[in-house]
């Protein structure tokens, strides 16, 4: 890979004076032009490692640069990296003013962000590029006047309007209908494919990120347990985590579907060792034993086999396993 648009180097996010440690040591970089999704269970801290590359939670630990700045959390610095990051958070709904037309939605983002030209041209173009065409027939509506997936094209038109170089998107089809997820995404690749933006795409769904991904990271309680080309990750799943989660997805055949049992993840008291291992189908089956390696697996805690191989996995019954 050519220097990384974005570069995330062992982060730590914290909450409550350092009792919850959302993100807890997390590298990752993405290319230009390239599509990462980001997937995990609920409050696996995805928001938050988002939220943190666009400076607006302050780290504990680690570094963030993107196009070669490093990301701060002050005033200066958090305006010059929004132009070249937005964000399109989780439900559109909210994120638009009811009493602000779409297209005032739109040209806000280029006047706050002092973009030349005439800013109600720039916005119509913007519509029409997210797919609302033609754009003079939404300038003037206000958000509960179009549909859902609409109101989701407003704002990647408002967020693509300055041009950024990331685009990061939270859950972006999360709350709209089954049938136009697919367009949505289609739309979002489409930028991807023509302007050469990056995207990491938040979802909880892995059946989304088959639609979109280049790659896909896996997180599990603040840290990230897989990633990889999102073929190899998606078709040839390594840790168990992540097979837990395809079993489920009803898109993919042939796999026994494995209910997690234990616990949901508290991050504010990560287990010891593997911090999956209170959760994980391989101890509890009794193979980590036979491997030889459940005492490492309830005691050592471990990250990303070192960068060797685009597609890595944390997961001592992995690392045994490859290492004979
Ligand atoms: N502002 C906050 N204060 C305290 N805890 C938080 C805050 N934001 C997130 N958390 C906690 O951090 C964890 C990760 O949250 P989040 O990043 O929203 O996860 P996800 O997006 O994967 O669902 C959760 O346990 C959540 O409760
Ligand atoms: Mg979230």
């Amino acid at each position: 890979m050519t220097e990384p648009l974005l570069s995330v180097h062992n982060v730590q996010v914290q909450f409550g004076g350092g009792r919850v440690r959302a993100v807890d040591t997390v590298s990752l970089e993405v290319g230009v032009g390239e599509v990462l999704a980001l997937v995990g269970e609920s409050g696996c801290g995805k928001t938050t490692l988002i939220r943190s590359i666009i400076g607006l939670e302050p780290l504990a630990a680690g570094t963030i640069t993107v196009d070669g700045e490093q990301v701060t959390s002050n005033a200066r610095g958090l305006r010059a990296l929004r132009r070249k990051v937005q964000m399109i958070f989780q439900d559109p709904s909210g994120a638009l003013n009811p009493r602000h037309t779409i297209g005032d939605a739109v040209t806000e983002g280029l006047r706050i962000h002092k973009v030349d030209g005439d800013s109600d041209a720039l916005a119509a173009a913007a519509l029409a590029e997210a797919g609302l065409r033609p754009p003079e027939r939404f300038l003037h509506r206000f958000p509960h006047e179009v549909s859902g997936g609409q109101r989701q094209r407003v704002l990647i038109a408002g967020a693509m309007a300055l041009k950024p170089k990331l685009l990061l998107a939270d859950e972006p089809v999360a709350s709209l209908d089954a049938s136009i997820r697919g367009e949505i995404l289609a739309l979002m690749r489409s930028y991807v494919d023509r302007d050469g933006v990056s995207i990491i795409a938040v979802t909880h769904d892995l059946g989304l990120a088959w639609n979109i991904a280049d790659r896909v990271a896996v997180m599990y309680l603040g840290r990230i347990v897989e990633i990889g080309p999102a073929e190899e990750v998606l078709r040839d799943p390594q840790h168990p985590y992540t097979r837990a989660l395809l079993s489920v997805v009803p898109e993919i055949e042939g796999m026994e579907q494995q209910i997690l049992v234990g616990e949901t993840p508290d991050p504010s008291r990560v287990p010891s060792g593997c911090r999956f291992h209170p959760r994980c189908p391989v101890l509890a089956s009794g193979e980590a034993e036979r491997l030889g390696i459940a005492d490492r697996c309830r005691g050592v805690d471990l990250e990303l086999e070192p960068e060797v191989a685009p597609h890595r996995v944390a997961c001592h019954a992995v690392q045994v396993q490859i290492s004979r």
